[in-house]
């Protein structure tokens, strides 16, 4: 049904400014690539301003996908703007284009890592598919390779690597690991923690259990989230590392005063769908002792925080220390651009004593020499395009403008990040910290309506998550906190959050808040518009804080 006949492979054909000509006409990927604002394109056309005939490949009509959608697939898989669906028909670099053409700025889409698209992808999962593609079982060069590059990034002892084909087949693989290794049960999770779909993980995942009706298990127990600004140790805390371990020791404490065995701590080394949060430093080290001292072992889930988005480190983990180095790593994401692979990366040790058990562990498509060779591609873009670089760069210069954002709108709470991975949580009183919920469900909508792609997330769906792409320019930085500066005054002046001091004279109010949405949001008495401590923490507290959390 996707096949295209000969007529839409024409079609496809790039023209002259067209992005999917990808390097040959432009500056190298990961650097700016012209204006910003003049390369956004209008309807249907490219950021070269030519029309795209590539907009013309659907099937069907929006409202009729639409309409199939509902009646094929399962209504539990969410689209997106789910009042206002976006179909998109094609992507590049960190822009996706919709059926009429226009060009949303992707900030969201940690999968296309290097970019969508990316042509040494696409060419080196290409050549390889016309030349071989089959199980591991055969001996084969690509996955081979590739296990060999992947553990050069990692720390020596990270050396075993098991390949799959998703993140949460990864996180399954790893828990059985590590029940193998000692032959304990129970796994320490954080709460609002999302590991993967799977029902063992649906089970280790408070992101999930604690919507759903599934009750906690008895070998699951949950800690704190590490989360110093809104979580049980806040930055004011003198020690918040060790208290927010000292729960974990309790945990393993009270777990073996009823008899029961920690197999793991299991933990993304920043968590994301529960709300972009960084632990303090320090917090892992005491952790992975105590978790190590109970029999266990440390699992760290990067599967959306790994392959160098953090700038500095290929591996979010080794932000806080040489020192830390975990026994299991799971992967996954942008690990293929868009190919479905993921990993999980462990020691001699855990690998043996699996491999004691007898069973062989098969997996049909995992390490196929396809996805090896995909795999591969995307490590040499990483480097050949020093997309670590640009992370640090870009990332930097975008905390920057954010944070100038923060000492002007009220709504900002706090911005937390590092490189290309950041958070912005919307509040409606900064005493208080109360999250800002609609709030930043109309920002996410209202930024969609500039072209720029945001979501919310958190356990309270009010932290704006930033994760795009990581050939994302300074310029893309430039519009996107531009479209959102507007959009916040203009929710601050409709909910009468703003104060003398920081409406900006120049900033014309651009759209009236829905009469719904304002009474909605109106509805909160203890909102106190006047009052800004955000911006005591920005002065006093974030860099000072920011270089707590980070040692290295
Ligand atoms: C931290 C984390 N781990 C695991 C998974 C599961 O990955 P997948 O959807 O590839 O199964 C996800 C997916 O969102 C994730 O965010």
């Amino acid at each position: 049904m996707t096949l295209l006949s000969d007529t839409d492979r024409d079609l496809q054909r790039p023209g002259p400014g067209d992005p999917t000509r990808g390097n040959r006409e432009g500056p190298p990927r990961g650097q700016p690539s012209g204006s910003g604002r003049g390369r956004r394109g209008r309807r249907g056309e490219t950021p070269g301003g030519a029309r795209h005939p590539a907009t013309m490949c659907e099937l069907y009509s929006k409202q009729e996908t639409l309409a199939l959608r509902r009646r094929h697939i399962g209504p539990s898989c969410k689209v997106f703007f789910a009042a206002d669906p976006i179909k998109i028909v094609r992507a590049q670099r960190q822009y996706m284009f919709d059926e009429k053409g226009d060009q949303y700025l992707d900030c969201i889409n940690n999968v296309a890592h290097v970019g969508h698209c990316h042509p040494e992808v696409v060419k080196a999962a290409q050549k390889q598919m016309e030349l071989l593609n089959t199980n591991s079982r055969f001996l084969h060069d690509n996955i081979v390779e590739y296990a060999k590059r992947l553990s050069a990034t990692l720390p020596d002892r990270l050396s075993v690597c098991y390949f799959t084909n998703s993140g949460s087949e990864a996180n399954d693989l790893a828990l059985r690991l590590a029940r193998q290794f000692r032959g304990h049960q129970d796994v320490i999770t954080l709460d609002h923690a999302y590991h993967g779909h799977l029902s063992s993980l649906i089970e280790i995942s408070p992101y999930k259990f604690q919507k759903g009706k599934d009750v906690k298990k008895e070998f699951v127990h949950v800690a704190p989230a590490p989360d110093t600004y809104r979580g049980k140790y806040r930055e004011d805390h003198e020690d918040p590392a060790s208290a927010y371990a000292d729960e974990v020791k309790k945990i393993i404490d009270e777990a073996h005063n009823s008899g029961r065995k920690i197999a793991a701590f299991i933990a993304e080394s920043m968590q994301s769908c529960g709300g972009q949060i960084i632990p303090p430093a320090g917090y892992f080290q005491k952790v992975a002792e105590y978790v190590r001292g109970a029999g266990g072992v440390f699992i760290a889930d990067e599967v959306q925080v790994g392959f160098g988005r953090v700038g500095k480190h290929f591996w979010s983990f080794q932000m806080f220390g040489e020192d830390f180095v975990p026994d299991i790593v799971t992967m996954g994401k942008p690990m293929g651009n868009g190919h479905p692979m993921a990993c999980v990366v462990t020691t001699e040790e855990i690998a043996e004593a699996f491999s004691a058990s007898g069973m062989e562990y098969f997996n049909t498509y995992g390490g196929n020499p396809v996805s090896s060779a995909v795999g591969l591609a995307v490590l040499d873009v990483i480097k050949n395009e020093d997309l670590q670089g640009n992370a640090t760069r870009v990332g930097n210069y975008l905390t920057e403008l954010l944070n100038k954002q923060k000492t002007k709108h009220t709504l900002i709470g706090d911005i937390r990040g590092v490189g290309l991975f950041i958070g912005i949580d919307l509040v409606k009183d900064h005493q208080q910290r109360t999250p800002a919920t609609a709030e930043a469900q109309h920002v996410i909508y209202k930024m969609k309506e500039k072209r720029v792609l945001l979501s919310a997330d958190g356990p309270h769906r009010n932290v704006l998550k930033i994760k795009p792409p990581m050939c994302f320019t300074e310029e893309d930085a430039e519009f996107m906190v531009e479209q959102l500066d507007g959009i916040l005054t203009d929710l601050e002046e409709a909910i009468g959050a703003e104060t003398e001091s920081v409406i900006s004279k120049n900033t014309p109010c651009r759209t009236k808040m829905p009469k719904e949405a304002r009474s909605e949001l109106l509805r909160d008495s203890s909102l106190d518009p006047r009052e800004n401590p955000s911006r005591k923490r920005n002065g006093l507290c974030t860099d000072s804080l920011l270089s707590k959390r980070f040692r290295t």
